[in-house]
């Protein structure tokens, strides 16, 4: 057998297009134009690329954005400084911090500091309390964008048993929640978890976000299972996921690395930012 590709291009592609509609129908109402303000700390090049293509898929759909950057010496005061500046700013719809903050910030600090209705990554305690409740506001950009892609590509999830590896603030524990919320059987494991490949075998929606290059191997992987790799790991001097490419073997279904999530992460942070947009307006 060889997995079905979950082409996340051409999912981004369509939401962006929707996005661009949405947008252009604010504007015919007498609405503001949405505005994504992007704050990088310190000069780390693959943040500085990701910052790039989330402000090239807002431009691309007729949202602006600004570029907020102080350097990677900045206190965790100068961080909610500048964030507290954007909330106040009426034009800035959507505050978008990029992660890893350097260790001298307290990363939660900032993140507690953006406005709720305004933190278009999902990422403050009050959306990611109202996500573990199941009445989420604003959905974390990659655990929102995989359970779209599973959608698009009519891949069910109530009654599955799904299996996350990986339990980071950012995608883990949210899309752990997510899946729960459309009534999957949800186990999450991690670095102590015991017998991980048995667990991952009992997995029809088996998701890899550990950034470990290549860790989840075929034998892991039960015949037909759909397969969702977020990892993002250098290998040689190119990017690969954490899921082993002979697992196309074995799945049923696979999203492509590049290609998968990473593009369907940066559509839903455009989505978010006019959804932030419109209930402003
Ligand atoms: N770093 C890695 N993923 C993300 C994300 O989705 N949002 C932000 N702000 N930083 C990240």
């Amino acid at each position: 057998m060889t997995a079905q590709l979950l082409d996340g291009k051409a999912a981004a592609a369509a939401i962006l297009a929707e996005v661009a509609a949405g947008v252009a129908a604010l504007l015919a109402a007498g609405g503001r134009r949405p505005h994504l303000a992007a704050v990088l700390v310190g000069d780390d090049p693959a943040s500085q690329t990701y910052v790039r293509m989330k402000r090239r898929n807002a431009e691309e759909v007729g949202i602006e954005s600004s570029d907020h950057r102080l350097p990677a010496s900045a206190t965790t005061d100068e961080v909610k400084e500048l964030v507290r500046g954007l909330n106040a700013e009426s034009r800035v719809s959507a505050i978008l911090v990029q992660m890893p903050l350097p260790p001298q910030v307290d990363a939660g600090a900032v993140i507690e500091c953006v406005d709720p209705p305004k933190d278009v990554d999902g990422f403050h305690p009050y959306n990611a309390g109202r996500l573990a409740l199941g009445d989420p506001a604003v959905l974390p950009c990659t655990p929102a964008g995989i359970l779209e892609l599973l959608d698009r590509n009519q891949i069910p999830v109530d009654g599955r048993r799904a299996v996350v590896v990986g339990r980071s603030n950012i995608v883990g524990k949210p899309l752990a929640l997510l899946l729960l919320n459309r009534h999957a059987t949800v186990t999450v494991c991690h670095s102590h978890t015991r017998d991980l490949p048995a667990l991952c075998r009992e997995a029809e929606i088996l998701v890899a976000a550990v950034g470990k290059t290549f860790y989840i191997g075929p034998d892991w992987v039960r015949p037909g299972a759909t397969v969702i790799d977020v990892g993002v790991n250098r290998l040689d001097g190119r990017l690969v996921g954490d899921v082993d490419p002979a697992v196309a073997q074995v799945a049923g279904w696979l999203t492509p690395n590049p290609g998968g999530v990473g593009p369907m992460t940066r559509a839903m942070l455009v989505r978010n930012t006019l959804l932030a947009a419109e209930r402003r307006s």
